[in-house]
Order: C-alpha cells, then sequence, then structure tokens
C-alpha cells in the first residue's frame, strides 16, 4: 500500500496568534472597541486605541480617561498607545495613521469600530425616521458611520495592498440588514458600509489584503445600556441565544476575520446577533 502523504496544510498550525501585529482599534477608549482591543492584545498584537477624545472613556463610567485607558491595556511584550482624533476628519483620520504609524510601525490590522446612533448634539437623533430626522442629524449619523469608516480605509488600505499585508474588519450593525424605524439612517449608514466593505474587497483582493464586517445584534456596552430601555429578559446570561450580547463574544468574531484563522475570507459579513436576525436572504 502507498504511504499516504502528510497534509501539509493541516500540519500548519493557525494558532490565531497576533504577535508581530499593529492594530489600529478606533472608538476603542469604551464600549465594544475597548473591548476587541483587550482581546487583540491578549492574543499578542501592539494596539493603537483610538477615541475621539481623552474624555471619551469617561462619559458612561468605562474609565477616567483615553490614556489611563491604554496604559491599563499594555501586557507582556505587547505595546499599547491611545490616539485621539475624529475619525470624521480627513486631515485628523491622516494624522490619527500617522501617529500610530511613527509610534508602533504600519497598521496590519485596521477595526473600524468608531461609530453608533449619535446625531449632531452627540445624543440620540429625536425625531430619528426615515422622513422626520433633521438634516443636521442625518449628516451627522452618516459621516459618524459611512464617511468616518470610508475615510480609514482610504487612509490604511493603499499601504496595506503596497506590502501584500492586512485586514481589515468594518462595523456593521442588525439594523443595516432589516427594514427599521426608528434609526433609520443609522440603519442606511451601516448598510452603506456592508456594500463599500465588499467593493474594497474587490479591489484588495489581488494584493491579499482581507476586509470583512463584523455586524452586532444589540450589545450590552454601557453606551447602549444608558440609552435605551432594555428587555430584562434579554438581560439575563443563560444557555439561550435570546439575550443581548457581552462585548467579548462579538471581539471573539473580530479577532478571528483579523486573524489568519480566516486567511481566505474576505467581503463578508459575519453577523454576530445569537440568531436574532434570521431571514431568508
Ligand atoms: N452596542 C450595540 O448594541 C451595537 C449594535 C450594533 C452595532 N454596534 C456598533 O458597534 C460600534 C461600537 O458601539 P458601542 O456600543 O461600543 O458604542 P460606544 O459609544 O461605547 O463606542 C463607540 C466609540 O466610538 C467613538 N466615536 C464616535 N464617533 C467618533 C468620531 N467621530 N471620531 C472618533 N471616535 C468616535 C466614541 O467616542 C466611542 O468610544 C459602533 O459602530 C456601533 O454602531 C453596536
Amino acid at each position: 500500500m502507498a504511504d499516504i502523504a502528510p497534509n501539509s496544510e493541516l500540519a500548519v498550525q493557525r494558532s490565531g496568534s497576533l504577535k508581530g501585529a499593529v492594530a489600529l482599534v478606533t472608538g476603542s477608549g469604551r464600549g465594544l472597541g475597548h473591548t476587541i482591543a483587550e482581546k487583540l492584545v491578549s492574543l499578542g498584537a501592539d494596539v493603537a486605541v483610538h477615541d475621539i477624545d481623552e474624555d471619551a472613556p469617561a462619559q458612561y463610567g468605562e474609565g477616567p480617561n483615553l490614556t489611563a485607558v491604554a496604559a491599563a491595556l499594555g501586557c507582556g511584550g505587547t505595546r499599547t498607545i491611545g490616539v485621539t482624533g475624529d475619525v470624521t476628519d480627513e486631515e485628523a483620520v491622516a494624522n490619527i495613521v500617522r501617529q500610530v504609524e511613527s509610534r508602533l510601525g504600519q497598521v496590519s490590522i485596521l477595526v473600524n469600530c468608531a461609530g453608533g446612533d449619535i446625531g449632531a448634539a452627540g445624543t440620540k437623533p429625536n425625531p430619528n425616521g426615515a422622513v422626520d430626522i433633521s438634516m443636521a442629524d442625518a449628516m451627522a449619523v452618516f459621516k459618524r458611520n459611512f464617511i468616518s469608516t470610508m475615510l480609514m480605509c482610504r487612509a490604511v488600505a493603499p499601504g496595506m495592498a503596497a506590502r501584500n499585508k492586512g485586514a481589515i474588519v468594518n462595523f456593521g450593525s442588525l439594523n443595516g440588514h432589516q427594514a427599521v424605524s426608528p434609526e433609520v439612517i443609522y440603519g442606511c449608514a451601516k448598510a452603506a458600509i456592508v456594500h463599500y466593505t465588499r467593493c474594497l474587497a474587490l479591489e484588495m483582493r489581488p494584493a491579499g489584503v482581507r476586509v470583512n464586517v463584523v455586524s452586532p445584534g444589540p450589545a450590552k456596552t454601557a453606551r447602549f445600556l444608558a440609552t435605551r430601555t432594555t428587555d430584562p429578559k434579554m438581560m439575563e446570561e443563560g444557555p439561550s441565544l435570546d439575550r443581548y450580547a457581552v462585548p467579548g463574544e462579538i471581539a471573539d468574531a473580530v479577532a478571528f476575520l483579523a486573524s489568519d484563522q480566516s486567511r481566505f475570507i474576505s467581503g463578508q459579513v459575519l453577523r454576530v446577533d445569537g440568531g436574532i436576525g434570521l431571514y431568508a436572504a
């Protein structure tokens, strides 16, 4: 009987380790972004913890300021830095990337987590429907979610392509996959992120740079809990999937799409919603 050749593909260890990677996670001073930064650090990446300003982590009581949050995340041989800037502003975005690359090295993982249904005044738009939302709120929500994601990708993806190395994870939402009211413009901005991701993934394919979306359902972040009425049954963390996500469940999906465990996956949407949005599509 002929010898069976060892399967070289299976012999390669794909540990998901991010040792040697430089990750920039936008909006990671608090909320899901913070848990994602924590997860990437635990896998060995050097991580730039970013937020709009130093005070963002304190807004819902998640940390004293960005510098303290970034310092607390550093562990072992991993480096973490704090960087600030408004991701809806092209110059600020260029400055964020410049700072990260001069202090940590070239970005190999970009997670565009900054966003949310936050209007012009920094609170949830009200009214918030398809035709009654103010134009100031509509523009603010669209810029905060879609334009910011596009600006960061424009600033980082060409360098990744030139180096033939990189993974980008953008952020969608359940609201971007099904009809909603209120939060309509927010849902539209998230749907736009999904399509932009597919198109950028197509452009980046020859260079081997992967671009995907993680699309959460409702997840228990401090802002989520502070800005909406929650269903007590959905707060329980039992075996049922009929509940809100905990941030670590979203972070695990981001880590998968950022690592070599997803090395042949690009242009996809990974919905992390416990099946809450199941429908035929
Ligand atoms: N929590 C949920 O239930 C949920 C569900 C679906 C999608 N999401 C998405 O997940 C991401 C994180 O949400 P979260 O719940 O952690 O909210 P969060 O408010 O805690 O975190 C968002 C972060 O983005 C930052 N940010 C907002 N606008 C910015 C700007 N212009 N420039 C720089 N930073 C800016 C905020 O300061 C904050 O740190 C968002 O994109 C949100 O739309 C959240």
